[in-house]
């Protein structure tokens, strides 16, 4: 797979200079200063369009796309699910302000959190349509609070922990094994249900959610078959949803094999269930998705400024001006990326290198081992698929200032997020 290809779909080299929706990242650059962080409109629009096509080829009741807030939620992206008409899945009260502030409408907000605060279900119960319940406790509280919230607008959905985990890169992103910290077992499930029945709670649905970034469907079948057993035993006739969460891969190397195919997940996802509901003679339930990465990751690029280059013999350093503040992915388990050099990115690639940033951890690594052309301090650098879970776990670390995020069209380039300033970081503080 070559290099480029990692890039989103709109991106050329013309001039020997990287460009993205036409843009030249160089300009961009020296415009909003590094590090930078770019999204791609015409590369979330393929991932979605390829979402929407697969689901109405393959399944035959209602289907709604679920974008997963914690890949990267602002205003402008929560704006942009809305141009797809999707839900959007929000961990807690914070992301559900910037949902509202983005425009969704409380019927396309749906909450999730595996601990969630009074404030987050207060906030939930508010102004969400849907509530994911992870635990008996969490339901306990719903049921004591719903009617002063809402007087029953919001739906609940049931997690379960199907005991079964998808094959991750690390074990950190895996979610659905037995002894997950997230959602209930079947036996909690029937509980909760139980305690629903009684409680004339809103209970309208399943959800389960085995890990991030996979690309093998196969453990999804003994989950799917689990919670539609489980569908089975609450009674679910009618309207009835079920969500087998998100968590479809994306190539973050060109040594792994191209970007997964999105339209074979969703067949083989939809093919089961409707199989699966045709088996117990289960109503077909609206079939939800939920995917973050696999909508955004390829479509943000990080763009670094080599600050020095330090060559030794053991190894070659490139240093550049972000590192894990904007994206942690590295120093929490071991994620691999892969790089171009922003102008003449098709120089022979003739050293090995590792790139890291200014903060003051060994951790604070970009990528390892990376074979890439002579660069030098100065130099850009662009780093493909940064889109998902970069900004979205970025921190202040070394006192810095999260990166500013342009969004890109053809002939249009937006500051959606401006760049932290050292004013920000003092917002909240007081004197002693
Ligand atoms: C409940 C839930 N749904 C969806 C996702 C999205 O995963 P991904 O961004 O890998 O598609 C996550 C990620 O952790 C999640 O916890």
């Amino acid at each position: 797979m070559d290099r480029l290809d990692l890039f989103p779909v709109s991106t050329k080299i013309e001039r020997d200079t990287l460009t993205i929706a036409g843009h030249n990242l160089a300009s961009l650059a020296d415009l909003y200063g590094t590090p930078l962080y770019i999204y791609d409109r015409a590369t979330v629009d393929f991932a979605a369009k390829a979402y929407t096509d697969a689901l109405s080829a393959y399944y035959p009741a209602p289907s709604h796309i679920t974008y997963a807030g914690k890949a990267f939620l602002c205003k402008a992206i929560a704006q942009w699910t809305q141009a797809h008409g999707f839900f959007v899945d929000c961990t807690g009260e914070g992301e559900i302000a910037i949902a509202l502030a983005g425009g969704v409408p409380r019927e396309k907000i749906l909450v999730h959190g595996v601990n969630k605060s009074s404030a987050d279900l207060k906030s939930a119960l508010q102004d969400a349509g849907t509530i994911v319940v992870d635990n008996l406790t969490e339901l306990e509280g719903i049921g004591k609070q719903v009617d002063r919230y809402t007087g029953k607008q919001v739906s609940l959905w049931l997690r379960l922990l199907p005991g079964v985990a998808v094959h991750t890169h690390h074990a950190h992103t895996q979610t659905g094994q037995h002894d997950s910290k997230f959602g209930m077992t079947r036996e909690e499930i029937l509980q909760a249900a139980h305690i629903c029945k009684s409680k004339n709670l809103p209970l309208k649905g399943i959800h389960f959610h085995q890990g991030s970034n996979f690309r093998d469907p196969e453990p999804l079948i003994p989950a799917i078959e689990l919670a539609l057993d489980l569908a089975k035993e609450i009674g679910f006739i009618g309207e009835w949803h079920f969500c087998p969460g998100g968590g479809w891969g994306v190539a973050y190397h060109e040594d792994e094999l191209p970007h997964p195919s999105i339209e074979n997940y969703v067949r083989g996802i939809a093919e089961a269930v409707v199989e699966g509901c045709r088996v117990r003679g289960l109503d077909l339930p609206h079939l939800h998705l939920e995917p973050g990465r696999s909508l955004v990751a390829r479509a943000g690029v990080a763009v670094y400024r080599v600050g020095a280059v330090k060559r030794r013999d053991s190894k070659t350093w490139i240093l550049v001006d972000g590192g894990m503040a904007d994206n942690p992915r590295f120093a929490l388990y071991g994620a691999r990326y892969s790089c171009l050099p922003v102008q003449a990115p098709g120089r022979e690639r003739s050293e090995r290198v590792s790139i890291a940033g200014p903060y003051c951890e060994s951790g604070d690594v970009v990528i390892e081992d990376l074979p890439m052309p002579k660069v030098e301090d100065g130099e850009l650098i662009a780093i493909p698929v940064s889109g998902a879970y970069h900004l979205s776990m970025s921190s202040n670390y070394n006192g810095a200032r999260r990166p500013a995020v342009i969004w890109l069209e053809e002939g249009n380039a937006r500051l959606i997020v401006r760049r932290e300033t050292a004013a920000d970081l003092l917002r909240r503080e007081e004197s002693l």
